[in-house]
């Protein structure tokens, strides 16, 4: 959720830090704050609530002086969004510096047993127990690292920390309890950062190491040296990562929303890249980390994931069944992890993910691999903790996505999933070679097909502006569009704070038709599929009640402008691929509503990009 970095080198930290935190700020923008120490152990802390942008135009032109500082952009869990909650926090001595990305479940009775002893509490975050455990640890004469070792052990909880001390200025130490979201050292010429996510990296180093969870760092301006928080010494050798897409800019958009719906057939296309081969039909899935005896043992399929990951992985399901031929279910992960799943060596449990960050999908899958289950990611992002911690993973290889609602890796996790259904489908004689070649060509149209659907965009534009002032929307779908229906309605809520619920249309007069009057717009996606009649009695019946019917209609469609007020077409399209055609116009239907109600598209409010919280 929140945002870390680290620098200890040569430089003058703050700048370095400020830029780094702003290529994070899409995990948390409720506060931002920085502390840096010069070598004679002066330190300067500054913090202010919201943006980044508040903090960076208070400090322009007048950094505070170091060459050893840490930054950090939060999303509030305890305490309010103010400057007094904001990071770095420190002890009563204001000599222990600390960020945090997590939850310290045990802080109550900690802050009870701190104050008891004198320490003066300044904020309400659960983070502050932190420097004053560390600092009470100092008093007995540790160092840095083994104080924050000491007090690290007393947490309960998730957390990413980062600390800094007056008394040891060219020092950093990090520390990783509890999946509490990834924490990347990175090796420069003379100098060294640390990061919550690679993005901060960018144009310094490609050289790093991530940390496992309690896993422990120090770091120098020369270099690292690793531990367990147990103690045990570790050596950790850097590996180089790919960060050429890594420092992006919006480009000609307005938001980096725009941007990366507009990238969509691109993030397709190097999705399948390497991956689908068409003549002779095959796919290579090398990172998947399933043999041919595993493959062939399997029993079912559940597939999980959280919000936009979990519409997606409902496509999937659909696809693991249709192509694979295998029983599937899909759960959110936040429920799965907690109801005893009942699962073995033959089941295959496929994570999706884009950040492979999210806590509840790294805990559930750490219970499924408890269990004994094969365990898969479906990610868009390498080293991240979901790719660790399965058998293997599936790429959807979409480039960072910075806009914290999810869109180009919506359509990249649907194809990663379709890939892997069709690979396990052949593997186990269900998909034979003209059904797999079929499927295959198929998927070869989808990023022409998504350019076509990008195109409905002005038709797109005139819909909102008909209805950017409703209040409430409903959206419905049937089979595959069933998942779309949820994801055009989580989008419209995320970015422009209107209610819209997605149901499966034939649930629709089971309780939600009692909604349905002239102020409500009922989004309808009918295209022409094996449920394009029953889509038709659901108009007609929210016609009946004076709804007003925004449909998703396949090109050429000339019974629904008689039926809706309102038409989308997209292009006509393979049934299973369907999905990834109609999403596009409800994406920048939700995109067009949040501009024009003046919403925050790429932040919205309350939410993160990652959330690394339960
Ligand atoms: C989607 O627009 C949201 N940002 C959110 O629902 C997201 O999909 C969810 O938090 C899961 O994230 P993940 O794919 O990184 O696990």
């Amino acid at each position: 959720m929140c945002g870390i970095v680290g620098y200890v080198g040569g430089r003058e930290a703050a700048p370095i830090v400020l830029e780094g935190l702003s290529r994070l700020e899409y995990r948390g923008y409720d506060s931002a704050g920085i502390a840096v120490l010069d070598a004679s152990g002066i330190l300067t802390l500054a913090r202010d609530v919201g943006k980044l942008s508040n903090l960076t135009s208070r400090l322009e032109g007048a950094y505070p002086p170091g060459c050893t500082g840490i930054g950090h952009t939060r999303w509030a869990t305890h305490g309010g969004a103010t400057e007094l909650n904001a990071h770095p926090h420190v002890d009563t001595a204001g000599d222990v510096v600390v960020i945090h990305n997590g939850i310290v479940e045990n802080h109550r009775e900690l802050r009870d047993e701190l104050v008891f002893a004198g320490a003066v509490f300044r904020s309400e975050t659960d983070t502050e127990v932190i420097p004053h455990l560390i600092a009470r640890e100092l008093t007995i004469g540790l160092n840095l690292e083994e104080a924050t070792r000491a007090a690290l052990q007393r947490i309960q909880g998730a957390a990413a920390v980062l600390v800094m001390r007056r008394q040891e200025p060219d020092v950093l130490v990090a520390a990783r309890i509890a999946n509490a979201g990834g924490v990347v050292i990175g090796y420069g010429e003379g100098e060294m950062f640390v990061a919550s996510d690679l993005p901060a990296l960018a144009g310094h180093t490609r050289s790093v190491v991530f940390l496992d969870d309690g896993d422990m760092v120090r770091v120098t301006a020369t270099g690292a040296t690793y531990s367990r928080l147990s103690g045990e010494v570790l050596t950790r050798e850097p590996q180089t990562v790919d960060l050429e897409n890594t420092a992006i800019g919006k480009g000609v958009y307005e938001h980096y929303m725009a941007k990366e719906i507009a990238e969509q057939p691109e993030a397709v296309l190097d999705t399948l890249r390497g991956a689908a081969q068409f003549d002779p039909p095959a796919v290579f899935l090398p990172g998947l980390g399933l043999d041919d005896d595993a493959i062939a043992s399997l029993s079912r399929v559940v597939v999980i994931g959280m919000g936009t990951s979990l519409n997606a992985a409902q496509v999937g399901r659909i696809y693991m069944e249709q192509l694979a031929g295998l029983p599937a279910e899909t759960d959110n992960a936040s429920e799965f992890r907690y109801r005893r799943p009942i699962i073995d060596g033959t089941s295959l449990v496929l994570a999706v993910a884009q950040s492979g960050e999210t806590v509840d999908t790294l805990e559930a899958m750490h219970e499924a691999k408890r269990r004994g289950a094969r365990v898969v990611a479906i990610c868009n992002t390498p080293g991240s903790q979901a790719t660790r911690i399965g058998d293997g993973t599936v790429f959807l290889r979409c480039g960072p996505e910075v806009a914290v609602a999810s869109t180009k890796t919506f359509l990249g996790s649907i194809t990663a999933l379709y890939l892997l259904a069709c690979y396990l489908g052949e593997k186990r004689g269900f998909l034979t070679g003209r059904r797999l070649g079929q499927a295959l060509d198929d998927l070869a149209r989808l990023p022409q097909l998504i350019g076509e659907a990008l195109k409905s965009d002005a038709a797109t534009l005139a819909v909102a502006e008909r209805h950017y002032q409703s209040e409430h929307f409903l959206f419905l779908g049937r089979g595959p569009q069933f998942p779309v229906a949820m994801e055009g309605a989580l989008k419209l809520k995320e970015v422009s704070y209107i209610h819209a619920e997605g149901y499966a249309a034939g649930e629709m007069k089971h309780g939600p038709i009692a909604l349905i009057d002239a102020a409500m717009p009922v989004v309808a996606i009918a295209v022409k599929d094996d449920h394009y009649t029953k889509m038709l009695n659901n108009i007609d019946q929210v016609r009946a009640r004076e709804g007003k019917v925004i449909a998703i209609a396949t090109a050429g469609d000339t019974l629904l402008p008689e039926k809706a007020q309102d038409v989308i077409y997209v292009p006509e399209a393979p049934t299973l691929l369907q999905p990834l055609v109609t999403a596009v116009p409800l994406q920048m239907l939700a995109y067009h509503m949040a501009r024009l109600r003046g919403c925050d598209i790429d932040q919205p409010r309350n939410l993160a990009k990652t959330v690394t919280v339960e």
